[in-house]
């Protein structure tokens, strides 16, 4: 009898078995390493108790950075500004909308508002704000274009690579103290200015291991 099939058919069971196997390993792999949360935190922007916008704030008002968060050049923290802040302007603006209610509530209580924290940070590694932002590292650089922000977001990974690839090489990113808090800073000659002022700072950023954990 004449055979229905070529013999190789035969081993099409086993191999579409392998193949199988082969694509639910990648697939594991894909799902660890892309959903594992350096990942998924990139995006991160949880709802807020105020639509409060940076957008509205930074951009169109074109508030400093500094204006709110006061401590970035002097804390280990930057901070999130008191309810007071936001009453420099609020007692006498959009004094009766409905968004602004808990900010409003707020001021008469006392109690302040509960912001929810965007971006978290693990406590066996080591960061510290003002040690960036003192020797020229941009706002931007690490938190992405805020002024355009409606809600905040996580705008980098924050992982071990990504602090890395910057202390490798800082003449990269780094830029006149003076312009840390500017917004859509940009030089054609980067890498010049940046080894200079690595050189003049006397930047060393740490790459070995006790630098960020201990
Ligand atoms: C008018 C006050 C104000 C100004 C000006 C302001 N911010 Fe904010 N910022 C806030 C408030 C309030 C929050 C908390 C609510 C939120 O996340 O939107 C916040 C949150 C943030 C966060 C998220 C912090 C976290 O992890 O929860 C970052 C990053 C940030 N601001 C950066 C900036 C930068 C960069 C600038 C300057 C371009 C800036 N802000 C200007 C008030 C301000
Ligand atoms: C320097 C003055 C100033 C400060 C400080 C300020 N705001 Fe505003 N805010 C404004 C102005 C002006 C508008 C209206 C802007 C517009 O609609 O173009 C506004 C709009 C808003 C709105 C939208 C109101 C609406 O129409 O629904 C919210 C919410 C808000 N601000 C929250 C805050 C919070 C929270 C803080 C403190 C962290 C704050 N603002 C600090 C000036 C300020
Ligand atoms: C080298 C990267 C880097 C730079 C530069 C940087 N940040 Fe951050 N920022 C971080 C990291 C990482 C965190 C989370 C760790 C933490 O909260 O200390 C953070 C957290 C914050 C928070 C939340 C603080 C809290 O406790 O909720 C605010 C607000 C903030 N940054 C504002 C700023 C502003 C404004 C500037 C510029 C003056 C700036 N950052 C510059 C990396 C950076
Ligand atoms: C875009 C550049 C950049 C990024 C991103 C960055 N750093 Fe740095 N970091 C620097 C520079 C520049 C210095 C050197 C400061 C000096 O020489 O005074 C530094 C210094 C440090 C120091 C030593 C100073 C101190 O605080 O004791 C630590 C620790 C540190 N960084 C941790 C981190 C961690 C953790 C991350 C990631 C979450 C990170 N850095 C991301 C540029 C960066
Ligand atoms: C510039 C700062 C920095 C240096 C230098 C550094 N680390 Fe890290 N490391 C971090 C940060 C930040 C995290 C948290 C990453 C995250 O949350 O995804 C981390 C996480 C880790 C983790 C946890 C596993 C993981 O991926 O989440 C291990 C283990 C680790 N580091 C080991 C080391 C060793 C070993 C060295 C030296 C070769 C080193 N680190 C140098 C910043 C640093």
């Amino acid at each position: 009898m004449s055979q229905i099939f070529p013999k190789w058919a035969n081993e099409v069971p086993r191999k579409l078995l392998i193949g199988l196997i082969v694509l639910a390993n990648t697939l594991v792999f894909v799902v660890w390493f892309f959903f594992s949360p350096e990942f998924t935190d990139v995006g991160y922007a949880p709802e807020q108790p105020v639509p409060f916008s940076h957008q509205i704030h930074a951009g169109k008002l074109g508030l400093d950075c500094q204006y709110c968060h006061t401590q970035v050049f002097d804390s280990k923290h930057a901070n999130i500004p008191a309810t007071q802040t936001c009453m420099n302007c609020h007692n006498q603006i959009r004094t009766d909308v409905a968004t602004l209610e808990p900010v409003r509530q707020s001021w008469e209580t006392g109690e302040s508002i509960e912001w929810i924290k965007v971006h978290q940070f693990p406590d066996y590694a080591y960061f510290n704000h003002s040690a960036h932002v003192n020797v020229g590292v941009g706002c931007e650089t690490c938190h992405g274009r805020i002024d355009r922000m409606e809600v905040v977001y996580q705008a980098e990974p924050l992982s071990m690579s990504w602090c890395l690839d910057c202390h490798r090489a800082p003449e990269k990113y780094v830029r006149p103290v003076s312009e840390v808090t500017t917004m859509g800073y940009e030089v054609e000659n980067q890498l010049e200015i940046g080894l200079e002022l690595v050189a003049k700072q006397n930047i060393h950023a740490p790459t070995y291991c006790q630098g960020c954990h201990y």
